[in-house]
């Protein structure tokens, strides 16, 4: 997939490709692999540590690979929570002991969380959407080198190429702090024109919530699209955070139109705190 410019560079072609292979290849993987595999229920916590994160099917024949691919086959396992957005949940995305290594350095340089602006909105008109705290972390700024594994991680489930991804952000939610619906694809006639545009979102649970916190998609499969929704109403489909579980959405359609039903929010804490490490990925390799 590479195309010849006019000045003789070659630079790859992503945008249609990029989310067509995406959304095929996570669909096939997760269908294919979670049907094989026993994921064990987490609700002895105590188990966690020893959570199942990434199979080896040593039993498959390992094909001959290029030069950038990879020597076996293996297998994340994943869910399809919905179509309508395109939701996927990864169970055991990642180890306890990576969630807190992501903790203790975001805790560093932690600032209350900005929003982009629309036009004509500011800082003061915005108050309340989003009350969390934040920082933007990227892989190579993280010693420990867990954000890098954790993006190669995403990089192969989405099968998005890392450089498409933005720094890591990752948001702490004491208990009140919420996040009202919104789009995570910033659409050019509210925001203005766009070098890039977000295709798809992951998020890693970094923690559990004793009560609230959910990750909700209000518009799941087009309910309550009649124009008279809340944006700060927590209703809809509800993903509960689950320490170590990723939730990978895309924002667009494989035409690249924004997916209306891909609207979301975080439900306020009621009781405990929430950390997540989002990560936006666009359609162009990021500077
Ligand atoms: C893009 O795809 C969506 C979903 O299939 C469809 O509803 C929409 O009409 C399409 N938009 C355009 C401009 O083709």
């Amino acid at each position: 997939m590479v195309v010849l410019m006019k000045s003789g560079k070659v630079r790859p072609l992503w945008s249609v490709p990029v989310v067509l292979f995406a959304c095929s290849l996570s669909f096939i993987s997760g269908f294919f692999f979670a049907s094989m595999f026993f994921v064990p229920d987490s609700s002895d916590r105590g188990a966690h540590l020893l959570r199942l994160t990434e199979v080896t099917l040593d039993h498959l024949p390992a094909l001959p690979h290029g030069i950038t691919g990879e020597p076996r086959p293996s297998a994340i396992p994943s869910q399809i929570l919905s179509w309508k957005p395109l939701a996927l949940y990864f169970p055991n995305f990642a180890t306890a002991e990576q969630c807190e290594a992501i903790i203790k350095i975001a805790k560093l340089s932690l600032q209350p969380s900005t929003l982009a602006l629309r036009e004509g909105e500011t800082t003061e008109s915005t108050k309340g959407i989003r009350t969390s705290s934040g920082t933007f972390i990227s892989a190579s700024e993280d010693l420990t080198g867990t954000l890098d594994q954790i993006e190669q991680k995403i990089a192969k489930v989405t099968a998005i190429p890392r450089e498409h991804g933005e720094a890591f952000n990752i948001l702490r939610y004491e208990i009140g702090q919420r996040y009202a619906s919104h789009y995570d694809a910033l659409s050019p006639a509210e925001y203005g024109p766009q070098k890039s545009q977000r295709v798809a979102s992951f998020l890693l649970y970094l923690s559990d919530v004793e009560e609230g916190g959910e990750t909700m998609f209000p518009f799941e499969n087009g309910l309550n699209m009649d124009g008279g929704y809340d944006y700060a109403k927590c209703i809809g489909m509800k993903v509960k955070p689950r320490q170590g579980d990723g939730l990978l959405f895309y924002s667009l359609f494989t035409n690249l139109t924004i997916d209306p039903t891909s609207l979301h929010g975080s439900c306020p804490v009621i009781k405990g705190e929430k950390w997540v490490a989002t990560k936006w990925i666009r359609d162009q390799i990021q500077d």
